[in-house]
């Protein structure tokens, strides 16, 4: 258990370490050992930075038509699946983990498979990140925003969100010869044609603008949410992973005071880092 500012319990698993969602450890053991195919694509995130968007748009770039079996990215979310099953569905696989970058397949250095890493401004993350783990039964948690938002600075599951994005900066700035695509969920939303665009050259597939432009309706937060409704395969699970889809939500959460906290926070965190983040648009 981690507790918040209240002392209210959230459960999380210890795996070697680090802490996680109550999911089988032995699961999040396997992402290190998974043997990839040689057109898998990795999409990696911290939890809440719009995983289930992108993985969507990249399944229908790689596919090139719309009209193909509905798939919600759990089918191929490496730290809840087993191999076995992650083995069963068709290529090509967007195999998606939030796991930190050390445990990533090792295949990842050897196949060199292409990477897709979104993340997100910070703030609007905290506030999906609190209605995911009171959502989300394993979590034993029902407490309150101002009690959670403490915990950020060192993280709940999967860690501390400052580690991970600090991690993926140095990555990407050093090791050229992975092939890493670095998109945001606020350039999502502000110009989904352009990082669609960027997607699909990223993804070497030759897919037109037409497609562009219905992708970007077949995936916009509404059309979405609907279109996923019932297939999300866990309980609640269509709340969860569609709540409100908006960049500035946070401002209906945050206080001056806890904005102002948050703000040196983020300020000692990141002060050696050169990433920018949209708050708002
Ligand atoms: P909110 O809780 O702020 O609404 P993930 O997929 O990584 O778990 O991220 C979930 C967040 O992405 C949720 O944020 C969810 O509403 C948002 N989201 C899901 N689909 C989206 C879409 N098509 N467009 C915009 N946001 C989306």
């Amino acid at each position: 258990y981690i507790q918040d500012a209240a002392g209210k319990t959230i459960t999380v698993h210890n795996v070697d370490g680090r802490l996680y969602p109550t999911f089988n450890p032995d699961f999040i053991r396997g992402v290190s050992s998974l043997q990839l195919r040689d057109d898998d694509v990795i999409l990696c995130s911290f939890p809440k930075s719009g995983t289930h968007w992108s993985f969507e748009i990249c399944r229908l770039l790689l596919n090139g038509r719309l009209d193909i079996d509905i798939k919600p990215k759990g089918c191929l979310f490496a730290d809840w699946r087993p191999e076995s099953e992650l083995n069963e569905v068709d290529s090509p696989r967007i195999i998606n983990t939030h796991v930190r970058f050390d445990r990533l397949p090792s295949d990842v250095e050897t196949k060199k498979p292409k990477i897709v890493y979104i993340r997100r401004n910070p703030k609007d993350l905290v506030v999906s990140f609190y209605h995911h783990i009171r959502k989300i039964e394993g979590y034993h948690y029902d407490g309150d925003f101002k009690d959670f938002l403490p915990l950020f600075s060192n993280g709940v599951s999967y860690g501390s969100w400052f580690d991970y994005v600090l991690e993926w900066e140095r990555i990407i700035a050093n090791n050229q010869e992975l092939s890493i695509l670095d998109i945001t969920y606020e350039d999502l939303k502000e110009d989904p044609i352009k990082e669609i665009r960027r997607l699909s050259d990223f993804l070497g597939v030759q897919r037109n603008e037409d497609f562009f432009e219905e992708i970007k309706e077949f995936c916009n937060f509404s059309t979405m949410k609907d279109r996923f409704k019932d297939k999300m395969g866990i309980k609640d699970g269509h709340d969860i992973f569609y709540r409100r889809g908006e960049v500035g939500d946070w401002k209906n959460w945050f206080t001056v005071a806890q904005n102002e906290w948050f703000d040196q926070l983020y300020r000692e965190k990141m002060a050696d880092s050169k990433l920018k983040f949209k708050f708002t648009l």
